[in-house]
């Protein structure tokens, strides 16, 4: 959560920052604003709002200098308010942080702080301590500062008298950072870093980093110089743009028949599932006695569908735990629990936390990750990158799919390692798999009717969406999408529960979405289905186009899904669902890309 932005070269800063802060506005977009370290000393323009606002404030200032930090935040600590918008100064000490502070009360009184500040953050109280130990001597007031600290914290800091030079220090909450043709750079991700060069370097934890204009330069908290370790972005620019559609999110739904290809044809050798290049060794899959999938939200949701592949193709049991509520019900977790970690970003830090108390426990463990070199894939013992490329919509989609992409392979491999499968068995599997870009294709190509589906439950109050089994997995996500874009309340329900209490809900204005693809579970759902007909709900039901339906004029509206074998129904399902989320979205006139309190990278508990 927040983006942070730091530049320092020969270039005007204030241009650089508010470009990059754009680009990393969904990290957080309560508040933004920006400093610039010049001879006439350190300026400061933030306000509450968007960085278009920033942007206006800043061209009603004569902002001048090369070297600067920005910040774009999603509230913690302090409302949101122009005071308490970062860059925060005090004394000689300018800064913006990501993450929370948990003893900043402590800290308060421990350094008599009480009405010295003029924010209710935390992250006024860090610039505060950097104040009070600094003598001149950036790293050692670092040092100090930082041992005083706990919590998460992604720091880039300013000293007056410390002319061109960002210092930066972290720990859990993300920095990248890197060398430009006229500078240096850091960010809280590639995406701001991209446009100037594809070379990068993470941050370590509890290093403190130096950017001058003449490049970086990395120090350990004894004061010993670290070599950097370098990476490189293997996507192009372009991919952080909108690429002509009117929002990311629409952008990414295109993309998926890409990204999944991506991600399936390059593990595929001799037509059969490989995980060669990421070194996964068979054994792990094969010897594991359960498997545990912690993740959050969407990566969740891809997890539950890994679930149902597994238990049912390799008959092993699959737990899958939400990451926050992981450590709060005493995990059971050892030697013979294979541990995947699903996250696009890499640095939720629900997920990170519950990964390392399970590796902790003698776990093994594989993270399905987005973003190369994050946090989550550093920690695991393994991990498999899906090739989403950049994902900027906070609403996730295609690193959804290229997600479940990963766990169709894992299956995969592990009926292979577990000698589950004949060799046709997996050739069939796996020829299916390759066939999601197509039938993706043919799904977008609807764009037109799914929207049109979109505007019948455009006014609607609440939304059930009920299906079971994988269709109930498939809905989860589905309703998420919707909740999260739309802010149309919105519940995917296990149809078979509703008899349970829910059904109390489902009026003649309940719109309800039914999703069957499974041939073993048809039966069953077209009955409950006729159970909320009965009650006057106006059903769309998803279904494949083979289905003879016997009386499709009971259904308010049916979308026929090309037809892939039951197991692979989630993603043609999937994109769908996705579509009426973004067009509803869209119709409402709301920000698609971002929802209100939202933010793309969760970096707080
Ligand atoms: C919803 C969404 C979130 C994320 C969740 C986990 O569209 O994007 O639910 O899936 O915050 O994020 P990652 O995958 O980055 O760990």
């Amino acid at each position: 959560m927040c983006g942070i932005i730091g530049y320092t070269g020969k270039s005007d800063a204030k241009d650089i920052m508010l470009d990059a802060l754009e680009l990393l506005e969904y990290r957080g977009y309560d508040s933004a604003g920006i400093a610039l370290l010049s001879k006439e000393g350190t300026q400061i323009c933030k306000r509450a709002g968007r960085v278009k606002d920033l942007r206006d404030l800043c061209a009603q200032k004569n902002l001048v200098g090369s070297c600067g930090i920005g910040h774009t935040r999603w509230a913690t600590h302090g409302g949101v308010c122009d005071e308490n918008a970062h860059p925060h100064r005090f004394g000689k000490v300018t800064l913006i942080h990501n993450g929370i502070i948990e003893n900043y009360r402590e800290l308060v009184e421990r350094y008599h702080l009480q009405g010295k500040l003029s924010s209710e953050t935390d992250s006024e109280v860090v610039a505060a301590v950097l104040e009070h130990f600094y003598t001149g001597d950036p790293y050692s007031a670092i040092r100090r500062t930082v041992l005083k600290l706990k919590g998460t914290f992604a720091l880039a800091i300013l000293f007056d008298d410390q002319p061109e030079k960002i210092y930066a220090v972290r720990n859990v909450s993300p920095i990248v950072a890197a060398v430009t043709t006229d500078g240096a750079m850091l960010s809280s991700d590639v995406a701001a870093i991209v446009p100037f060069t594809a070379d990068y370097f993470v941050m370590p934890e509890f290093h403190v980093v130096c950017l001058s204009k003449d490049g970086a330069q990395m120090f350990d908290l004894a004061g010993d110089h670290v070599e950097i370790e370098w990476l490189k972005v293997d996507w192009d620019v372009s991919r952080s743009s909108k690429g002509g559609y009117p929002f990311f999110m629409e952008k990414e739904i295109m993309e998926q028949p890409k990204v999944v290809g991506d991600t399936v044809l390059s593990r595929i050798r001799n037509g059969k599932p490989d995980f060669s290049k990421e070194g996964v060794p068979d054994h792990i899959l094969a010897d594991c006695q359960r498997i545990c999938v912690i993740a959050c939200g969407t990566a969740m949701h891809a997890g539950l569908v890994g679930k149902s592949l597994i238990q049912a193709m390799i008959g092993i049991h699959v737990d899958v735990v939400m990451a926050s509520e992981f450590m709060y019900n005493d995990p059971v977790v050892d030697s013979d629990t294979l541990v995947i970690a699903i996250s696009q970003s890499g640095e939720t830090i629900d997920t990170l936390e519950a990964l390392k108390f399970a590796r902790k426990c003698g776990s093994p463990s594989i993270s399905v990750v987005n973003v190369k070199g994050a946090s989550i894939a550093r920690a695991s013992e393994y991990v498999i990158y899906t090739c989403a490329g950049p994902e900027i919509a906070v609403a996730s989609t295609k690193a959804y799919t290229t997600q479940l992409a990963v766990l169709y392979l894992l299956t995969a491999r592990m009926a292979m390692a577990r000698g589950l499968w004949s060799e046709e068995e997996t050739l069939g599997y796996m020829s299916e798999l390759s066939r999601v870009p197509e039938v993706m294709e043919k799904v977008l190509s609807q764009k037109d009717e799914i929207h049109r589906l979109a505007g019948t439950i455009i006014n609607a109050r609440d939304v059930f969406m009920i299906g079971r089994g994988l269709d109930y997995s498939i809905l989860l996500e589905g309703s998420l999408k919707l909740k999260e874009v739309s802010y149309i309340h919105s519940e995917a329900y296990a149809s078979g529960e509703l008899k349970h209490g829910t059904i109390a809900l489902i009026t003649e204005d309940t719109p309800v979405i039914a999703v069957v693809t499974q041939e073993k579970l048809k039966s069953k759902e077209l009955s409950n289905i006729r159970e909320v007909q009965s009650r006057g709900a106006r059903v769309l039901l998803l279904i494949k186009e083979d289905e003879k339906l016997e009386d499709d004029k009971r259904f308010a509206n049916v979308f026929r899904l090309p037809v892939m074998e039951d197991a692979f129904m989630v993603m043609p399902a999937s994109i769908t669902l996705q579509l009426i989320a973004y067009f509803v979205s869209l119709d409402k006139g709301l920000d698609v890309d971002k929802p209100r309190n939202l933010a793309k990278v969760v970096t707080v508990e």
